[in-house]
């Protein structure tokens, strides 16, 4: 998959690709990073890239010249390429949307915007604007790096196996259990009996309610009403018995969870 970001600063693009599982993608040849800079477009002798903004107002704005120009020969290297621009207004980056582009496979274009952001007009060469979050960061080169990133883990062949991704929080459409490695016993804090003892029936029911009450409490929003039914004692009738008692199970613990958290709090 081809990744090409325009952007004022490639070295921050270049930098941050030369390391770890990305370079690897890289010399696999399963990810190509490129850059455009716009200022090759300008025609002055400063090359400005920006002006002030019309009506007043603090800081510049990308002017639309270099900036088309520069998307107009993103699109002559990647024609299929969907030309995203890094806006704090635009659609918020989830895991669906990363998982959306890469199962399409096209190719992405990161328009990174700087300073006060873009000129109005630039958004007529763009497919998408895209933000990471409700928050505003000097440039769209981490965002932009971002999301090749999160798209990146789906190539087959960059991650050591694709299950891990598919495995994480959000693919799941909860968030990920508690994980451990060795040593068994750190400090005084056990890795739980029932990760060692070979049973993966046990084990993925562990996970899996494990993974269900920490979602239920940090982020019920992922869950369906179904399920927030099902662990508030609402189950269909021809739910199967082993899962009516699976959400028993969570139910109970989740009750006790609490208790012992408000037990704590009065203690303090
Ligand atoms: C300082 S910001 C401009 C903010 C703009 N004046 C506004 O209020 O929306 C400069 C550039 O950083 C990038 N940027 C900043 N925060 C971002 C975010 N949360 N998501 C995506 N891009 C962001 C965008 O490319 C933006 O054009």
């Amino acid at each position: 998959m081809r990744f090409l970001f325009i952007t004022l600063f490639p070295e921050q693009i270049e930098q941050a690709v030369s390391h770890s599982i990305i370079k690897r993608g890289i010399d696999k040849g399963l990810i190509e990073v490129s850059c455009i800079n716009p200022r090759e477009f300008t025609t002055d002798k400063h090359r400005t890239v920006d002006d002030t903004p019309f009506g007043g107002g603090a800081g510049m704005v990308l002017k639309p010249e270099p900036m088309v120009a520069a998307i107009r020969k993103a699109k002559e290297q990647l024609p299929d390429g969907r030309v995203i621009a890094m806006c704090p207004g635009g659609r918020t980056l989830k895991q669906s949307i990363v998982e959306e582009y890469a199962h399409s496979g096209q190719d992405l274009i990161f328009v990174c915007g700087h300073y006060e952001g873009f000129d109005e007009r630039i958004f007529n060469w763009v497919d998408e604007k895209l933000s990471i979050g409700d928050y505003v960061l000097t440039g769209g080169e981490m965002p932009a790096l971002i999301i090749m990133d999160a798209v990146s883990r789906f190539i087959p062949g960059v991650l050591g196996k694709l299950a891990s991704a598919e495995e994480d929080s959000f693919s799941t459409g909860m968030l990920e259990y508690p994980q451990y490695t060795r040593p068994v016993d750190f400090e005084g804090l056990v890795v739980p009996e029932v990760l060692r003892n070979g049973n993966h029936a046990l084990i993925n029911r562990w996970r899996r309610k494990k993974s269900l009450k920490a979602t239920y409490i940090l982020r019920p929003d992922l869950l369906s009403q179904e399920v927030l039914d099902a662990i508030h004692g609402k189950v269909p009738r021809d739910m199967k018995k082993d899962e009516k008692k699976f959400y028993a199970e969570v139910r109970e613990e989740l009750a006790q969870e609490a208790l012992e958290a408000q037990e704590d709090n009065e203690g303090e």
